[in-house]
């Protein structure tokens, strides 16, 4: 039994949980012996994560990231496969996900990369996997990428898109003939490369977009039938950061101008999903020009403080941070506090607010965009209704858990 004030179909609510086989069974009564310090949320998800690991594991590795996101108060993430090798082809996809089942700290799962070079393919890949794990998508679709093996065009996307509906397509939508290539981004790729490839995309068909960070995409992805992550950063940091990020700064789609940050700031009840795009690498990779910020840590906490202060309501939070997500990729259990749910919850005690400081992440790379900004880290998380973070620390036996959903 754990008790105290839940968040509760969308509200805070005095009641105590009952869990049976890592499930809720019951949410009845408050029982004030067995009530929590702090308020009971449920957990989050963080639907686009970049793990690295395999031949990048200085960067990340399964094991660190999943660290990472227990500590923010993640129970699900769902990994990138823009990784050495890529995760394209049948095997590879089951070798990761073996790697998870024995390192992962939250429960894990991991999209499929199409590319140029496997789309023939797609269905029998697809078909072979599912057989074994839920792919919560297909993704993430490069249409511009430094690697012509990730780099899809308009034309392939449209092919595979007719024959595939009811698979979910994540897509990175930024048109390749608007990004000069060997410039440092943030000085030269321009916002229309995202606003055209949107334009473009919802013309073929519904995806889900990542990190969009322009009012104008966003906008048309409202008026359309497909769906939309905005990542903490481009909520929260701009162009005016270069000062202080200085050569940290490099990430794709760039950090853009107030104008856009503040529209996502003041229409965060219009998104679908807040998802950190947490991208690893470490200093010494930075200083080389290496584009990503890592964020699966401190997203869940940086925005609690944000609705403690008044700026969002912690219903949008919880509603873009769990149940959307939940929704959208089809993950059936998470995503809200409800009978039946598995029992994933992050407790946040709101009057210990404090600064993220890199040294005090659990990431492999050293460093964030946020040092100093205020938020309120989870004093306990819960998954299957096991505590395994207790007082802000990784609890001695933690289980180790993985997606595997038919
Ligand atoms: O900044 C980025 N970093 N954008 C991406 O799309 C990929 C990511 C990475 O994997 O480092
Ligand atoms: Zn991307
Ligand atoms: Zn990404």
């Amino acid at each position: 039994m754990i008790a105290g004030k839940i968040f509760y179909r969308g509200e805070f609510v005095e009641a105590g949980i009952e869990v049976e086989n890592g499930r809720i069974k019951k949410i009845g009564k408050l029982v004030e012996s067995k009530r929590v310090k702090g308020v009971i949320l449920p957990a989050g998800i963080d639907v686009h994560v970049h793990l690295r690991d395999f031949a990048e594991k200085r960067k990340e590795t399964i094991e660190t990231g999943t660290l990472s996101a227990l500590h923010g108060g993640i129970c699900l993430v769902v990994d990138q496969p823009n990784t050495k090798p890529p995760v394209d082809n049948t095997k590879t996809y089951f070798q990761r996900m073996e790697k998870a089942e024995k390192s992962a700290y939250v429960d894990y799962s991991l999209n499929l990369a199409l590319t140029n070079s496997n789309h023939e393919k797609l269905g029998e890949i697809i078909r072979k996997i599912s057989k074994k794990y839920f792919i919560p998508a297909v993704g993430e679709v490069f249409i511009q990428h430094d690697s012509e093996d990730l780099q899809i065009n308009y034309e392939t996307l449209q092919k595979v898109y007719g024959r595939f509906e009811g698979v979910v397509f994540t897509v990175h939508a930024e048109d390749p003939a608007y990004v000069a290539k060997g410039t440092p981004n943030f000085v030269f790729r321009r916002r229309e490369a995202e606003v055209l490839a949107v334009e473009k995309l919802v013309e073929i068909g519904n995806f889900h977009f990542c990190h969009i960070s322009t009012r104008d995409s966003a906008k048309e992805i409202i008026n359309s039938n497909s769906t939309f992550e905005v990542t903490p950063h481009h909520m929260l940091l701009s162009v005016d950061d270069y000062g202080r990020l200085g050569k940290l700064i490099n990430v794709n789609p760039p950090l853009r101008e107030k104008e856009d940050v503040e529209w996502l700031f003041r229409n965060f009840h219009r998104i679908d999903i807040l998802a950190s795009d947490h991208a690893p690498h470490t200093l010494e990779d930075k200083e080389m020009g290496a584009s990503g910020f890592p964020g699966v840590e401190t997203m869940y906490p940086l925005f609690i403080n944000l609705a403690l202060k008044g700026y969002i309501s912690f219903k949008s939070l919880v509603e873009k941070i769990a149940s959307n997500p939940a929704r959208i990729f089809g993950f059936k259990g998470y995503g809200e506090i409800e009978v039946g749910n598995f029992a994933n919850f992050a407790v946040f005690d709101f009057k210990n607010v404090t600064e993220i400081r890199a040294e005090d992440l659990h990431s492999k790379c050293g460093w964030t965009p946020f040092e100093g900004f205020e938020a309120i880290f989870p004093e306990k998380v819960y998954l299957r209704g096991r505590e395994v973070l207790e007082n802000g620390v990784k609890a001695g036996n933690v289980l180790k858990h993985s997606v595997n959903i038919m």
